[in-house]
């Protein structure tokens, strides 16, 4: 796969994709992560790509010229499959999404910033916007990571155990069970009896009624899906 990232902060995402599993992605070259910094696609001399909105108010707005210029560059070396606007306003990023964009050839993500942007990007270049949930960011950027993350670690190869992504929590909507490891004692906090008895189909009967046990007591909307 191949990531384009449009950000104004090209460093606060670099060294997010610098360390463990995104790392070891791109080393075993199953995502190859490119960033784009907006600045250098200002059209005035200042660098500036923001300017004053129209109508008034609402302070500074990202301008659509500089994003389109980076965007249809990029479209012209590639299709993407998806041109994805982190905003608040978006879809809820889910499990379902992350598995779909997990098997996706070329994907883009442009940050959202405070200010807003030209309302004519989103309607014009973006395909997909996502939020990671309701609450305001300062920018789209934290939001890019965990969406790139969220996919980046269901690609085929990238985890070592493949099976650990099918059983993370909500890939079947329900939340996964327990785990332990040494000590098997631990100032009198033991782990369960039954972990310990090496019988499989009971332990995998039991981490199943903890998945159901815990999704009740913690998510329990997502029961009804
Ligand atoms: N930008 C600001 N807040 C956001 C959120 N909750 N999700 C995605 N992008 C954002």
């Amino acid at each position: 796969m191949r990531l384009d990232i449009i950000t104004l902060f090209p460093k606060m995402l670099s060294s997010f994709f610098e360390e463990s599993i995104l790392k070891r992605a791109q080393n075993k070259q199953l995502v190859d992560v490119h960033f784009h910094d907006l600045h250098d696609y200002s059209q005035n001399n200042y660098g500036s790509v923001d300017d004053y909105a129209y109508g008034g108010g609402a302070g500074m707005v990202i301008g659509i010229e500089p994003v389109a210029l980076c965007i249809e560059g990029l479209q012209k070396e590639r299709k993407y499959d998806e041109i994805i606007y982190t905003a608040p306003d978006g879809e809820l990023l889910s499990q379902s999404r992350s598995n779909r964009l997990s098997m996706m050839e070329n994907i883009m993500i442009l940050c959202g910033h405070y200010k807003g942007i030209d309302e004519r990007i989103r309607e014009h270049f973006v395909t997909l916007e996502l939020s990671i949930g309701d609450y305001v960011l300062t920018g789209g950027e934290l939001a890019a990571a965990v969406i790139s993350d969220s996919f980046i670690r269901l690609i085929p190869g990238v985890l070592n155990d493949e099976t650990s992504a099918l059983s993370d929590s909500f890939q079947n909507n329900l939340i996964s069970p327990p785990v332990y490891t040494r000590p098997v004692d631990f100032k009198g906090w033991k782990v369960p009896d039954i972990l310990l008895s090496g019988n499989h189909a009971k332990i995998d009967q039991w981490r199943y009624e903890q998945s159901i046990e815990r999704t009740k007591q913690r998510r329990p909307n997502l029961l009804d899906k």
